[in-house]
């Protein structure tokens, strides 16, 4: 993708959402500016005009009480809200009332200190911070609608270029839809205060023609691979604490506290975009996770070389 490209533009929609979002900001925008070249331009006018001069001794004269004047100002700001109002109730409407077609995917978006839990329901598929979506076109609408939760605080999903903020509140369910008609990578990021590692809880999405949606889809649903050579890996992320948080299709790992491992190497990040998931972050973030997110709640685990060496060795090989 052109890295010149702004990946969280709000002036630069892709999403039906984010493009409604952002007629409204424009609306506003203009009346405000109109409003502003107005005030201050009568403003300057008269302090010009009226300005005290050499001459003048007196107390200018006291004039009040125009009904027309007041009648103005006060039947024209009405109005001015009145409008903001309705057009703003519209967009709200719009963009709230949405139904999805049978061709929408679902997901369901679960916020955590300081990640994101995404999952397919219908598709099987459990992933995490990297959403993929199929793009949708005019012609064959195909949006996503996302159910949005969170298991601790509040947290709130905002990829600009695609849809406006939603909070993620613990015991109640949100939602939203986006509508992207360009595939590529979209940039979002937890938008509410949740903690010391807020600013590390990154999102990226996604967006595949349709074909490659159908290929990531195919990819995700694979059994998780079972290499024999990396046995002695697979042993002992089995006798850690690991298995208390993550999960890894086909072992003992079942934890849901932190992120689905099963396809650990199809993402681009890890700790929700605090790194480049490569061999050598991977190992670095093992050893010691606060050294690369301070603060969150995946401990040292105190792993000698050789074991790190091992689980590092068996995690890559999780594609
Ligand atoms: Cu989650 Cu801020």
């Amino acid at each position: 993708m052109d890295s010149s490209v702004h990946l969280t533009n709000i002036f630069d929609p892709v999403s039906t959402p984010a493009q409604a979002i952002v007629e409204l900001s424009w609306l506003v925008l203009w009346i405000c500016a109109g409003i502003f070249v107005i005030v201050v331009g009568l403003l300057t006018y008269i302090l010009i005009r009226f300005r005290r001069r050499r001459a003048d001794t007196d107390e200018p004269p006291q004039v009040y009480g125009s009904n027309q004047i007041e009648l103005a100002w006060t039947v024209i700001p009405m109005l001015t809200v009145v409008v903001l109002f309705l057009v703003t109730t519209r967009t709200i409407k719009a963009v709230q009332d949405a139904v999805p077609s049978p061709d929408t995917v679902h997901v369901t978006i679960v916020g955590h200190q300081w990640w994101w839990e995404i999952r397919y329901p219908a598709l099987g598929i459990v992933t995490a911070n990297e959403l993929h979506v199929p793009v949708s076109h005019q012609a064959q609408p195909r949006p996503t609608f996302l159910k949005l939760q969170s298991v601790d605080v509040a947290h709130s999903f905002w990829v600009p270029r695609l849809a406006g903020k939603t909070d993620l509140i613990p015991n109640r369910d949100n939602s939203m839809w986006i509508e992207p008609r360009e595939p590529g990578l979209y940039l979002g990021q937890c938008a509410e205060y949740c903690g010391t590692q807020h600013a590390n809880m990154l999102l990226r999405i996604i967006v595949h023609a349709r074909d490659d949606f159908e290929r990531w889809v195919a990819a995700q649903q694979q059994p998780p691979v079972n290499n024999p050579a990396m046995q002695a890996g697979r042993d002992l992320f089995q006798a850690t604490a690991c298995v208390n948080c993550h999960t890894i299709g086909g072992t003992e790992a079942k934890g849901t506290f932190g992120p689905d491992l099963t396809h650990l190497m199809s993402r681009e990040t890890l700790a929700a975009g605090a790194a480049p998931n490569t061999a050598e972050k991977l190992r670095t973030w093992v050893r010691d996770p606060q050294t690369i997110k301070e603060g969150c709640n995946m401990p040292n685990m105190q792993l000698t070389d050789d074991e790190l060496n091992q689980i590092v060795a068996y995690l890559l090989t999780l594609k």
